[in-house]
């Protein structure tokens, strides 16, 4: 308790900790998901497993649109459109909003993997986006 009451304090102030405060509220529902630990290398080398799109034939990954180096603008693979740094250290926006959060991990976990992304599978991704 004393810890959140510090963390909403700081939070007024900086925004390096509204990401984390996003995140943490994250990690909090996963926890009561059954999960118990949460793996950055894991969520790395997951983020650029390529999965075979059944109807295509063709690869599919996270880096598809969001490319490998996540400190640089993405290009989604369909329209084109830039999208924004994923990484926190290049983009202050980024994984602050937890609705947002899900949002995308529903949508794109489908279009990249033809399914939702279980939740150690976020918990992992989201160790690792978070350090970069
Ligand atoms: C077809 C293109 C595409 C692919 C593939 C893709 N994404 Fe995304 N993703 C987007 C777009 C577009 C956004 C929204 C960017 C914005 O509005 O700032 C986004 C946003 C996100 C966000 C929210 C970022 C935030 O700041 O809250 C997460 C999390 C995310 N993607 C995870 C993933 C994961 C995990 C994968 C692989 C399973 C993946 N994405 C693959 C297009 C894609």
């Amino acid at each position: 308790m004393k810890h959140k009451i510090v963390i909403t304090t700081v939070l007024l102030f900086s925004s390096p900790v509204l990401m984390a405060d996003a995140i943490n509220d994250m990690f909090a529902e996963y926890q009561q998901s059954g999960v118990s630990n949460m793996d950055a290398k894991a969520g790395e080398a997951f983020w650029k497993q390529e999965f075979t799109d059944k109807k295509t034939g063709k690869m599919r990954s996270c880096t598809t649109c969001h490319g490998t180096d996540l400190t640089k603008t993405g290009k989604h693979i369909r329209t084109g459109k830039p999208i924004k740094p994923m990484a926190p250290s290049a983009n202050k926006k980024s994984l602050t909003d937890v609705k947002k959060i899900k949002k995308w991990f529903k949508r794109n976990c489908k279009w990249t993997l033809g399914r939702e992304c279980t939740a150690q599978e976020q918990a992992d991704i989201l160790s690792y986006l978070k350090t970069l």
